[in-house]
């Protein structure tokens, strides 16, 4: 069944913002119907099963960790930094796995995120004003007028990167590098001699114990041991790119499937409900999330809900949050609650990076670890609190040692962030900051679940 209205250029006709002013419009339209031709980076049944899963996470049965970098980079395509991130996503997978005794959805922003949304068309230094750069799909980050004209064929390198970087997760995930009896060698590197070593490495210890029950007991060699399920995502902010990676699939038809990934999300600054960003994705099959920044009014994300998921299908929306560490506790209850009220099935995960972004003493872009961690324990008071599911984190990060977002176990400060500034665009967790993170995550979900045991019980039951 094809969707009301809907037509993969149907986004063409609605306001749109955050466009790039391509000088050349024939060549933009040459690339599109070039990259139209080009074979999917994933196929519709993964991002099937990747929308049940988010259902069960929506339900509180799963646990969903998206993370990766703010913007991927052509000069990062390397093996080394698309391997760290993978492995902190898995270090931190087991941690939230053991903690929450649940199962954890690991959705990389990798392979395709490239184009950025600015607050500004233009950057301004030492009198002179450019055009922004909006990430390297679209034009080049040095501050040069050259550089900064937006640029078609960028978006046949982005594909082309993307379909490197997703065949590489796909061996790492598949071929045995996520095998869990590799735990311990997940903890390479500058984390191995952090204060965060000992307590990774008795939990890797436990891992390995139970590895060798399960093997003694003949069940050690299982898929689910041995191999992990990977998904990607991007925000779907380049519309003409990813129209051209929308496909209707012959195994599924009357359904039209982004395939740049398995999911793509609005943004905050491109969600509004008669706008291109919101048309686009309607029509689109996959999973599909959103932002929910401190300026959305109740009622517009009810309206949101029912626009981006008509038929009420649990696992289809997932709502993203980014109040900011003093903002949540204000701003999300009424959200959830709401949400709720109107019966719209979402799954509801925590960003919180994005509302917590500040400008250092000596002018870098940063985070700090303290606002980061506060957010999370706001998201999950109001969850337990409106008795609705938190049901994940996104985070901004990556596996090498950046120097970012301040705070963390190793205490950085403003001084340290000129160390290794290395992002493209926003501040990210470093590798230790990540596994920190995901520790006090699972402290978070083993609360819950020894609540519900607590309410489980049976003098409790028996009333
Ligand atoms: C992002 O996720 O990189 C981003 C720009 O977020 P937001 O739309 O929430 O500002
Ligand atoms: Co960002």
């Amino acid at each position: 069944m094809t969707v009301r209205g809907w037509h993969p250029d149907s986004w063409r006709r609605m306001p749109i913002r955050q466009v790039p002013d391509y000088p050349d419009a024939a060549a933009l339209a040459t690339m599109e119907a070039r990259i139209a031709t080009f074979p999917p980076l994933v196929f519709a049944g993964e991002a099937d099963r990747l929308k049940a899963l988010l259902a069960k996470a929506g339900e509180g049965q799963a646990f969903v960790l998206q993370g990766g970098d703010c913007a991927e980079g052509f000069a990062d395509f390397r093996a080394d930094p698309i391997r760290d991130t993978f492995r902190v996503l898995l270090q931190m997978a087991v941690v939230l796995t053991f903690g929450g005794g649940l199962p954890v959805v690991k959705l990389g922003r990798m392979a395709g995120q490239f184009a950025k949304p600015r607050s500004s068309d233009t950057e301004t230094v030492g009198g002179v004003s450019l055009p922004s750069y909006r990430g390297d799909i679209v034009n080049g980050p040095a501050f040069t007028a050259e550089a900064r004209v937006p640029d078609p064929q960028r978006m046949e390198f982005a594909y082309l990167q993307s379909a490197g970087t997703m065949n590489f997760l796909r061996a790492l995930a598949t071929g045995g590098y996520a095998d869990l009896h590799q735990v311990h060698r997940w903890n390479l590197g500058f984390v191995a001699r952090s204060p965060l070593a000992a307590r990774y490495d008795d939990l890797a210890q436990r891992i390995d114990e139970t590895l060798r029950f399960m093997g003694a007991c003949g069940m050690g060699n299982s898929p689910e041991v041995r191999e992990t399920d990977f998904y990607t995502s991007h925000e779907s902010l380049l519309l003409p790119y990813e129209q051209a990676l929308t496909r209707e699939p012959s195994t599924h038809p009357g359904k039209h499937y982004a395939v740049s990934a398995h999911f793509l999300w609005i943004g905050d600054r491109t969600r509004q409900p008669d706008g291109a960003h919101v048309e686009f994705l309607r029509g689109v099959a996959n999973p599909i999330g959103m932002k929910v920044g401190p300026t959305m009014e109740a009622d517009e994300l009810v309206r949101l809900t029912e626009i981006l998921n008509p038929a009420n299908e649990p696992g289809r929306l997932t709502l993203i949050a980014r109040m900011g560490a003093t903002k949540v506790a204000e701003k999300l209850p009424p959200l959830l609650r709401a949400v709720h009220r109107a019966g719209r099935k979402v799954t509801w995960i925590c960003d919180p990076m994005h509302g917590n972004t500040v400008k250092a003493g000596n002018d870098y872009k940063t985070r700090s670890f303290d606002a980061i961690l506060d957010e999370v324990r706001g998201f999950f008071d109001a969850h337990a609190a409106a008795g609705t599911v938190a049901g994940g984190v996104h985070v901004e990060m990556t596996g090498q040692d950046v120097t970012e977002c301040i705070g963390g176990a190793h205490r950085l400060t403003e001084a340290d962030l000129a160390g290794n500034y290395a992002t493209f665009c926003d501040p990210r967790l470093n590798a230790e900051q990540s596994l920190e993170l995901a520790f006090l995550v699972a402290e978070e979900l083993k609360a819950r679940r020894l609540s519900k045991v607590d309410d489980a019980s049976p003098a409790v039951a028996a009333q």
